[in-house]
């Protein structure tokens, strides 16, 4: 007999917000002329989530084998439409709805990834291989945009460690580099314009033992299905206790490093930025507090809920920082 215990992470069910409430929300907002309006990193943002395209939604139909992890699950789940309509993906625009509208752009197929830097055995390893090696495993995760709001999300996918193991790390490498990929057919690389000249392949990075760390995933899929393109398909990462810009998109590089590298967000703004980006309620963003959250689940809710250190994953993360001042390191 399984005891299913509940999580101090977990929500509450009481935060999902009744239909009619979401409407009511939807015809106010156009009656003031606010519904539409997108937003960007950076800017506090409530009201893009209405325009999106949920009930058109395409579903990506592949799907691979998986088990359900029992161990991580979290509830009430975003709908797929919310999760699969309202992205950051700024290679196809700053809009939330862009990445949805232009993803079809992205070509996923053939895709390989690079495992190199300071490795015994630098590798190529197809998507296939991959998945042939890896066994998947579904993993219900809390996520958290620094932009304050936040989702429950059924990936698919494997521990990240198991895919850097292959490539045996040299006792040197310490930092973990990340690249997406940079197709010409990518609405920001033509146009730079398009996402205010971010200069493209996106980068991330982690510390060689948070990329180690159990809860640090690949995802190649989320709610039974492959990952659509707008969410970073075919291979992602998810590393559920950090703000979601480090969750690179559509890897084809992973380079081991033995200093810590600039990642895009800290290239473009340090102050802001950093290389750590945990979730931390005591710890502000120069321009808005952290303390807490809009869940973006069924419906539509001004509710706010307090936010949780490390995104409520403290108990199996804390240590990885131990005698570490979070306000310096954010
Ligand atoms: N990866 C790439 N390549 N490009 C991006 O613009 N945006 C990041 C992250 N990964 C981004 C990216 C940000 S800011 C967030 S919040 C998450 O992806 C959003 O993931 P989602 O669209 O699946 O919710």
């Amino acid at each position: 007999m399984l005891l299913k215990i509940k999580k101090s992470y977990e929500i509450s069910e009481n935060l999902i917000t009744p239909l009619e409430v979401y409407h009511h929300r939807r015809k106010f907002l156009k009656t003031i002329g606010v519904l539409g309006i997108g937003s960007v990193l950076g800017l506090p943002l409530l009201e893009a989530v209405e325009n999106t395209p949920a009930a058109n939604v395409v579903i990506n139909q592949n799907t691979y084998p998986y088990q359900k992890n029992p161990n991580y699950s979290q509830q009430p789940l975003t709908p797929y439409a919310k999760a699969s309509s309202y992205n950051n993906f700024y290679e196809f625009g700053m809009q939330k709805e862009d990445p949805y509208h232009r993803g079809k752009l992205l070509q996923t197929s053939p895709w390989s990834v690079v495992i190199d830097g300071e490795v015994q055995h630098p590798i190529k390893i197809s998507l296939e291989d991959i998945l042939k090696k890896m066994s998947l495993q579904e993993r219900i995760y809390h996520f958290r945009c620094v932009e304050a709001w936040s989702m429950n999300i059924p990936w698919l996918g494997f521990e990240l460690k198991d895919l850097i193991a292959l490539s045996k790390p040299k006792g040197n490498a310490k930092f973990v580099l990340f690249e997406t990929i940079k197709q010409d057919t990518m609405p920001a690389v033509k146009n730079p314009s398009l996402a205010g000249y971010i200069r493209f392949p996106y980068h991330e990075g982690l510390r060689l033992d948070e990329a180690n760390h159990p809860l640090t995933m690949l995802a190649v899929g989320m709610y039974g299905k492959a990952l659509p393109n707008q969410n970073g398909a075919p291979l992602r990462l998810v590393v559920p206790w950090k703000y979601g810009f480090k969750n690179i998109k559509s890897i084809v590089r992973i380079t081991l490093v033995e200093k810590m590298p600039v990642s895009t967000w800290m290239g473009l703004d340090s102050s802001e930025y950093g290389f750590y980006a945990n979730v931390n309620p005591n710890v502000a963003h120069p321009r808005w507090s952290q303390a807490n959250e809009r869940f973006i689940g069924e419906g539509f809710s001004f509710e706010r809920v307090p936010t949780k250190m490390f995104n409520g994953y403290a108990e199996a993360v804390s240590a990885l920082y131990a005698g570490m001042d979070l306000k310096t390191n954010y």
